[in-house]
């Protein structure tokens, strides 16, 4: 407000002294012509207060209060600039009575030569007040320009300048910034950032991707509005390479956000006793079984789990420890779908580690049959009788399985034939539970089914009696 009232007070003075003088001027003490002059003078402070009037409430108050941050010098200057031009050539052509059409024609003329020798400056300006029409970034949004990034301090009507993470200002001319592709980080709103970590190859995608996520969440200045993800880049020479995928509000803390997430990670591999990987070659010579897994991931007690099974109850120790000998372990994604509706089977899986669900799909919607726990099984109805698999079976979270081949349970049944009786007990349960979400037809299907079951497995299996 200071800015206008110092015009403002020289106005009233000129003014004074104008009435003053025209009091005298009656006696002819001052002639008409430096009368219109000081008049000119009394307008021009006036002129001058009003315009910086005028800038304080649109840009101060108004623009401040709409858009909650500085308004730039650059559309102040512009502002005044035009609003100055006005309030001269009113005073010019009305109080000074100059012929304002020449003064025009002049100034085209002279504008030609200023314009030639200030091409770069005026270039400049041009480019500015384009940013600013367009819209393409405002004060406090962050900017990247090639390798150099920070947030945009203030924009005058030749240069932009920006304050790095570091504290020190780069000051772009307008007219790079309006040529070259520059990128824009609003402060207002959210941006994605990537950081890339590597982890050990023996560990499952899952483990490291929910101890990720869980180091990512914990962050301050990352958002919780949009959970963060975690993939996999590649795989490495020595590791494996994860892309780690999050949300902030504040690019300037992008760089301290990523050093703070390695090292968090770096602890919370520690505590689960997880090495980082490092660049290593190992020679190692094994005869290694089909479908056997690394060590490091915690291997399920197959063995102890198949004790409680209770289509297994009545076998041998000897018999329960060649299952688990005979047979592959197998490990699934969440999500991944283990035994597909209608396909051919002929093995069944003991759940060692993980959920699952068995799932039934009609016109596009499916509906959950049961959801099997660790030391469930599934998959020995066609295993058991040869038929196609009844349902989907989906691991809700990363699964570990056993799978047991048909040989297996064959040897099984050659030995002790009463088995196949077990075995049609537990499947006719099953089939019961299916019927619920089987249409009409379906139904009968498996009533038949039950029916015959036993001599299906009889025959399935070859078992004579
Ligand atoms: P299978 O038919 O080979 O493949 C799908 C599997 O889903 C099936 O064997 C069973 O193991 C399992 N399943 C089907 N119905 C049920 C049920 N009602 N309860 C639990 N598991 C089931």
């Amino acid at each position: 407000m200071k800015k206008t009232a110092w015009p403002a007070v020289f106005s009233i003075v000129c003014f004074c002294v104008y009435f003053a003088l025209g009091a005298w001027g009656r006696h002819g003490f001052v002639s008409e012509e430096y009368m219109n002059y000081l008049l000119a003078f009394c307008y021009g402070f006036l002129g001058i207060a009003f315009v910086r009037l005028c800038t304080h409430l649109i840009f101060d108050v108004m623009y401040f209060r709409r858009t909650g941050r500085e308004a730039p010098d650059l559309l102040r200057i512009m502002f005044s600039l035009v609003a100055y031009s006005i309030v001269g050539t009113i005073i010019l052509a009305s109080v000074l009575k100059y012929n304002v059409t020449g003064l025009l024609a002049t100034s085209a003329a002279l504008s030609v030569v200023i314009g030639l020798a200030l091409q770069d400056t005026l270039g400049n300006f041009f480019a500015g007040a384009a940013l600013h029409i367009e819209r393409s970034f405002k004060i406090k949004d962050s900017i990247k320009f090639g390798e150099r990034a920070g947030e945009v301090e203030s924009v005058s009507w030749r240069t932009t300048t920006v304050r790095t993470t570091d504290n020190s200002f780069l000051i772009f001319p307008n007219s790079l910034l309006a040529r070259d592709l520059i990128e824009v980080f609003p402060y207002d709103g959210l941006h994605q950032h990537k950081v890339e970590f590597s982890a050990s190859y023996s560990l499952s995608p899952r483990t490291v991707m929910d101890t990720a996520k869980k180091v990512l969440r914990d962050l301050e200045d990352v958002s919780c509005e949009v959970q963060p993800e975690v993939r996999i880049a590649r795989f490495a020479e020595s590791s494996v390479d994860y892309q780690a995928l999050f949300w902030m509000k504040n690019y300037m803390k992008v760089v301290d956000v990523k050093a703070l997430f390695r090292e968090r990670l770096w602890y919370a591999f520690y505590r689960d006793g997880i090495d980082m990987p490092f660049p290593a070659r190992h020679v190692l010579f094994e005869r290694v079984k089909p479908g056997r897994r690394p060590q490091a991931i915690c291997m399920p007690d197959y063995r102890c789990i198949i004790d409680g099974i209770d289509i297994f109850q009545s076998l041998t120790r000897s018999e329960k420890d060649a299952l688990v000998a005979r047979n592959n372990v197998r490990i699934y994604a969440p999500g991944e779908c283990m035994v597909r509706r209608g396909e051919d089977g002929e093995s069944m899986f003991v759940i060692g580690r993980g959920k699952a669900e068995v799932r039934v799909s009609a016109n596009g919607t499916h509906s959950t049959v049961a959801v099997l726990e660790t030391g469930s099984y599934f998959g020995e109805m066609s295993l058991f009788s040869g038929e196609p698999r009844s349902a989907d079976v989906v691991a809700l979270e990363e699964a570990e399985v056993l799978e047991i081949q048909k040989p297996s349970i064959q040897a099984l049944l050659d030995e002790n034939k009463s088995l196949a009786e077990t075995f049609s007990k537990k499947v006719t349960e099953r089939l019961a539970g299916l019927e619920r979400y089987a249409d009409s037809e379906e139904q009968e299907t498996i009533l038949v089914e039950e029916k015959h079951l036993l001599d299906r497995i009889k025959n399935f299996f070859n078992l004579s009696g």
